[in-house]
């Protein structure tokens, strides 16, 4: 039991000493994004600096231009740059555009965020897709060449276990019809970033327009069940 013990606490060691080069950034909290970032740890408000103003029928693409975090924006098109080059149809493009999106408000279980934020508005495959690649990073699949990330190591500790709900996920999930979908995801997934690869938005602009079906109220206002997430982004400085 005690080697046990001592075994797990070193692993959450190594995780803490990773996580912690990622918090020396203002307004960055563990497990939180841009919604909850912007507090010191004794709650007060960081100045994170102004906002640049919404169009007042937001699309996806206004999202990425005057909310999302550049360096997430890039990570996306990274993989959705993958994708296309390597000639996935244009959903599993899609799927990459937007598989992360959701740490720009929240990152514990950005996953299952992602895909929520997005259901109203793209087929039920690609958020399925979504949702799943959370738990499917963490298991190597030979047969499509993805092995376990190495920036993992780094990120969760050597020998790290995903929570039972992880793999609970991936289990289903490995049976399911669309295993596949979330699976290129992963593929695409790049974590070493190709240096000089800065992909735009614009070759993906066709590609929205076809699969990602824009609310006319614009995102945030079209009464949906997910709008509350979009215009937390909007308004991630608004008090209650
Ligand atoms: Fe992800
Ligand atoms: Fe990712």
């Amino acid at each position: 039991m005690e080697v046990e013990r001592k075994t797990s606490e070193e692993r959450a060691d190594a995780l803490e000493e990773a996580m912690m080069k990622d918090l020396d950034k203002p307004g960055v909290r563990r497990g939180t994004g841009l919604l909850f970032g912007g507090l010191t740890p004794g709650g007060v408000p960081l100045a994170l600096g102004a906002l640049a103003a919404m169009p007042s029928q937001p699309t996806v693409v206004d999202f990425f231009k005057l909310r999302f975090m550049p360096h997430t924006v890039n990570h996306m098109l990274q993989s959705a740059n993958d994708a296309q080059k390597k000639g996935e149809p244009e959903e599993t493009v899609l799927a990459c555009l937007l598989h992360d999106i959701a740490v720009n408000l929240i990152k514990v279980d950005h996953g299952w965020w992602a895909a929520q934020m997005v259901e109203p508005y793209v087929s039920e495959k690609v958020s399925w897709a979504i949702r799943h690649h959370q738990a499917l990073r963490f298991f190597p699949d030979p047969s499509v060449g993805y092995a376990y990330p190495e920036r993992y190591v780094q990120i969760f500790g050597e020998g790290y276990v995903p929570e039972p709900y992880i793999k609970a996920a991936y289990e289903k999930a490995r049976k399911h019809k669309w295993y596949m979908e979330a699976r290129m995801i992963t593929v695409h997934d790049l974590y070493a970033f190709e240096p000089g690869v800065n992909p735009t938005l614009e070759p993906f602009i066709d590609v929205i327009g076809r699969h990602f079906k824009q609310p006319k109220e614009g995102l945030g206002f079209d009464g949906s069940p997910v709008a509350h997430m979009w215009r937390s982004l909007i308004y991630p400085d608004n008090p209650l």
